[in-house]
């Protein structure tokens, strides 16, 4: 099951672990494409990670054109989900606070995105390939006013149980990320961020973010797992374990 010669598409893979899966691939001989949905920043990962690598464009949140970019796409082995949003993420409130309509929107790209691409990629997947979506540790770690995010977390885990059932033998697996040094930390941290991160890691196992190309081993693993279906892969510094 190695990754030479493969064709692998990953949504989100403009930036952070996307992209770091992307340059994990590349390394093991893949072909890459990768989507997301602001053109410039396709545009710039492309040209960083050279010549094997394809972009393209696709906002996951309309069906249509996730329909479109995947039929255009000719076939491929691996699709990896990694496309998320983090406003809302980091915008938690007191229950009785909660904007419940606002916060539907917590499920738009990260579930609905990633069902999305999977319904209209899977046709187009080869013998022996495979699925990977993201979940989180926030899905088995909840924190004080987490509770949607967790819910949304929580489901990606369960989607990906439900989905390797419908599209078997084609695997579906997830990988579950920690703290992940990914460079979206710089923007919403700031100044503030390695104080937040010695904060956010103190009592795990081992107490510092993950670095991408750590968390790219979990998708580039899930890949090669012939006989690995429906699982979801922990890659969390023992943040879970204690
Ligand atoms: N980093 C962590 O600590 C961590 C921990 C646990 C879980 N996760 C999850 O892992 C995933 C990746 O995280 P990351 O750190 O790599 O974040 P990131 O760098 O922000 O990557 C997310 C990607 O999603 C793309 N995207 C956003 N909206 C989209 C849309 N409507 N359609 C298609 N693509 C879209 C973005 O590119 P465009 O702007 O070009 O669309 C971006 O490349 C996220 O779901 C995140 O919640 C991350």
């Amino acid at each position: 099951m190695a990754l030479d010669g493969k064709r692998i598409v990953i949504i989100g893979g403009a930036s952070g672990l996307g992209y770091a899966v992307a340059e994990g691939a590349l390394a093991g001989g893949a072909q890459v494409v990768l989507a997301s949905s602001n053109p410039s920043k396709v545009e710039a990962a492309v040209a960083r990670l050279g010549p094997k690598a394809q972009g393209g464009v696709v906002d996951v949140t309309r069906e249509a054109h996730v329909a479109t970019f995947f039929a255009g796409l000719g076939p491929f082995d691996h699709l990896v989900f990694t496309a998320g949003d983090w406003n809302l993420a980091m915008r938690g409130a007191p229950l009785a606070e909660t904007e419940l309509d606002a916060m539907r929107g917590l499920f738009e790209i990260r579930f609905w995105g990633a069902l999305s691409a999977v319904k209209h990629a899977h046709t187009h997947i080869r013998s022996g390939g495979s699925v990977i979506l993201t979940g989180g540790t926030i899905a088995h770690r909840p924190g004080p006013n987490t509770r949607v995010n967790t819910a949304m977390a929580g489901a990606v885990e369960h989607l990906t149980r439900g989905l390797a059932v419908d599209l078997a033998p084609i695997r579906v697996n997830a990988v579950c990320p920690g703290l992940t040094r990914t460079e979206i930390w710089d923007e919403l941290l700031g100044k503030d961020r390695d104080a937040a991160f010695r904060g956010m890691t103190e009592r795990q196992l081992l107490p510092r973010p993950g670095e991408p190309e750590e968390v790219a081993q979990a998708y580039l693993y899930l890949m090669r797992a012939g006989y690995t279906t429906g699982q979801v892969v922990l890659t969390d510094g023992g943040a879970t374990v204690v």
